[in-house]
């Protein structure tokens, strides 16, 4: 528990880190911004090592941080785009960097690959063929995994860019989940936003995705961009709907400090948060009411909807496989995140040039991280499972760390229980409190002094 610091502060600190990140991304323990500096890259191949001898997946994450333009809504940090020639080099770059990992976690296979950005639709047919053949000469795709049958081979792309050709390398490298950008149908919303891409893109791009035969489309959408409407984001979802994309990816626009939009004094009240949460489940209902099911029921502030013919979509952070283990993640590419599971958890350098100059010079671009102990990774499985997953039971925290919850974590768990924060039933804990203090009172118990030190002096709260 944080003994040292009032809730009041500790509160401060919790804002600054939502302030960082998007909600659906996973409340990872300890956060990005406690990590430090990881010297050695045998700290790196080490913990690959391990991990490769643990159960759970491993699949492969490739970060493409370019954009033709930047969009204001945006709350992830991508560069600029670089000239058609830069990609290449950035694929050389790619090519270098998965040769150094290729060995460490070898023998195993990996068992999913995701492209994402980022805006990985700019390469060319060309260049999307080397970009899998680079994948592909350094590491071997399970044969009989859920990504080939089902779909881990993902690829997101801004529909503007998503031409024929295109499409048809990415059937050809078996991509079997496109995940389109459509943000909203309205011409004038998307100008906007800053973006290029008109409606007219996106059902040309939808049309010819089906026609190459990708197996799954997502679509993503948006609701609470400047110039948007109730009205025309309703709209929007029954046109999406009726064209019968495989998921529908439901977002409320959060300011984090990363936009453009907060970056430019852009501030949303409370009551427009609440407005803009109601109008995300009103176009959840919706695609509710046409077929498309829940298929994420933890979260209250976005949705992934399954379409009636839906295979399992997958995002690869943090998520338990169909065995109910926890992938391991290699991201390779600038500012890429990786997890190599239940061992290190760390960031490849973001600025594209000392990524590129690093791995000429043959050192493996990594910048940041944390070293995952035994005791890390019991309260990241606390933290992740009640803020993600609505509770954990006895039996599932025995499978995955050998002890009883009761008695590793009893004090804890008695506070939180007798202040009503969570109830215990039938061997398992679950969320008794909304969201928000969920996430607080979970935060405030399990997160170590040590941790809750940097991000206070990092924070500089008192
Ligand atoms: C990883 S981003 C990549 C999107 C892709 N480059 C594109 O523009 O089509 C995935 C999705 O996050 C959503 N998103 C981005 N910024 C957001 C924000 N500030 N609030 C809520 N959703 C956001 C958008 O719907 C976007 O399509
Ligand atoms: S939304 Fe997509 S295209 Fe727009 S800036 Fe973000 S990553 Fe780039």
């Amino acid at each position: 528990m944080a003994k040292k610091l009032s809730k009041e502060s500790f509160s401060r600190i919790l804002r600054q880190l939502h302030s960082e990140s998007l909600p659906y991304e996973p409340p990872i323990y300890p956060p990005e911004a406690a990590w430090e500096k990881i010297g050695k890259r045998s700290i790196v191949y080490k913990a690959w090592k391990k991990a490769a001898k643990l159960k759970g997946q491993i699949d492969i994450y490739i970060h493409i941080p370019f954009c033709k333009t930047i969009c204001n809504f945006c709350g992830l940090s991508s560069g600029k785009l670089i000239s058609p020639a830069g990609l290449d080099k950035y694929l050389d770059a790619l090519n270098l960097e998965a040769g150094m990992y290729a060995s460490s976690i070898f023998p195993r296979k990996i068992t999913g690959i995701r492209i994402g950005g980022g805006t990985p639709s700019l390469f060319s047919a060309a260049q999307i063929r080397r970009l899998f053949g680079i994948v592909y000469k350094h590491f071997e795709l399970e044969k009989n995994s859920r990504a080939l049958s089902q779909g881990g081979i993902v690829f997101e792309a801004n529909p503007e860019f998503l031409t024929l050709p295109k499409l048809k390398a990415l059937k050809e490298n078996n991509v079997n989940w496109i995940i389109m950008g459509v943000q909203s149908l309205d011409d004038n919303v998307i100008r906007l936003a800053n973006r290029v891409q008109k409606a007219a893109h996106v059902k040309r791009a939808y049309e010819n995705a089906r026609k190459v035969g990708i197996k799954n489309i997502a679509c993503d959408i948006m609701y609470g961009l400047n110039g948007q409407t109730e009205e025309s984001f309703m709209g929007d979802i029954r046109t999406l709907a009726s064209w019968r994309p495989n998921a529908v990816i439901v977002f409320g626009f959060t300011p984090t400090s990363r936009t453009s939009f907060s970056r430019h004094g852009g501030i949303i009240t409370h009551e427009r948060w609440r407005a803009i949460a109601a109008t995300v489940k009103k176009g959840l209902r919706a695609l509710e009411s046409i077929g498309y099911n829940n298929v994420d029921d933890a979260e209250d502030y976005w949705r992934v909807l399954g379409g009636p013919e839906e295979t399992n979509y997958t995002y690869t952070y943090d998520e338990k496989d169909d065995e109910g283990d926890w992938h391991s993640v290699l991201g390779l590419g600038a500012g890429a995140l990786s997890v190599a599971y239940k061992n290190l958890r760390y960031q490849n350098t973001c600025a594209l040039s000392d990524y590129m100059t690093k791995l000429k010079h043959g050192h493996l671009p990594v910048d940041r991280g944390a070293t995952l102990t035994n005791e890390i990774n019991m309260i990241n499985y606390m933290v992740l499972s009640f803020v993600n997953c609505g509770g954990v039971s006895d039996k599932e925290f025995k499978r995955e760390f050998g002890l009883s919850l009761k008695t590793k974590f009893k004090a804890k768990l008695e506070d939180l229980t007798s202040r009503g924060i969570i109830k215990h039933e039938k061997g398992r804990y679950t969320v008794n409190a909304n969201r928000e203090r969920v996430i607080f009172e979970i935060s405030f118990a399990f997160f170590e002094d040590s941790v809750v030190e940097r991000l206070r002096s990092k924070f500089n709260i008192k």
